[in-house]
């Protein structure tokens, strides 16, 4: 099983690849589309549920304990702690958005645009900063112990996305995810 630390790198490379998607269907609106709101909202549930309540909720454990043990990491841990809430926040905004977009209620078309590519922004940015220096810091200065006491901090609910189990849910968010990855490896092999 993997630890804490690289549960949480395999999480943000499965992120990476859902803000693709989304950074994909905001480019569509930019050119007067229609994004896929359903995907969309499939998207930001995923993002609510799991980024928010176990991912960053680990990494918050997984930094204070890198604090304790190297106080100058304290500034750039806060920074990160501050940018979860801001997440969350801008997340359910999203999130709200695109429901209402689905149900076709009336949204602005520069709304969308805004804060979607906001928060693809913001995400990627502090993804970015987390692999560049707290992911290592962790990996250098936490015990085996201290991993498996960090986890059990947060309770770990299964990653119902990309785990080993797809729920029900997601599964046509996981079906496209997935036939997007296969049209990439064809195009690859021409
Ligand atoms: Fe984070
Ligand atoms: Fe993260």
């Amino acid at each position: 099983m993997a630890n804490v630390i690289e549960q949480i790198h395999k999480d943000h490379v499965n992120l990476a690849r859902l803000l693709i998607l989304v950074d994909a269907e905001i480019d569509k609106a930019r050119q007067n589309g229609m994004p896929d709101f359903l995907m969309l909202e499939h998207v930001m549930r995923y993002m609510i549920n799991y980024l928010d309540q176990v991912h960053h909720n680990k990494e918050d454990a997984m930094f204070r304990r890198v604090v304790s043990l190297d106080p100058q990491a304290k500034s750039a841990v806060d920074d990160l702690t501050l940018e979860h809430e801001k997440l969350k926040s801008t997340g359910c905004e999203l999130y709200d958005l695109v429901c209402a977009a689905q149900n076709s209620d009336f949204v602005r078309r520069e709304d969308v645009i805004s804060q979607g590519s906001d928060y693809v922004a913001t995400l990627r940015a502090h993804m970015d900063k987390e692999e560049g220096d707290l992911l290592k810091r962790a990996n250098r200065l936490l015990t085996e112990q201290d991993l498996r006491e960090v986890d059990a901090e947060v309770e770990s609910i299964h990653d119902p996305l990309f785990g080993d189990t797809v729920e029900k849910e997601y599964q046509s968010l996981y079906a496209y995810i997935m036939a997007q990855q296969d049209s990439v490896a064809e195009a690859s092999q021409d």
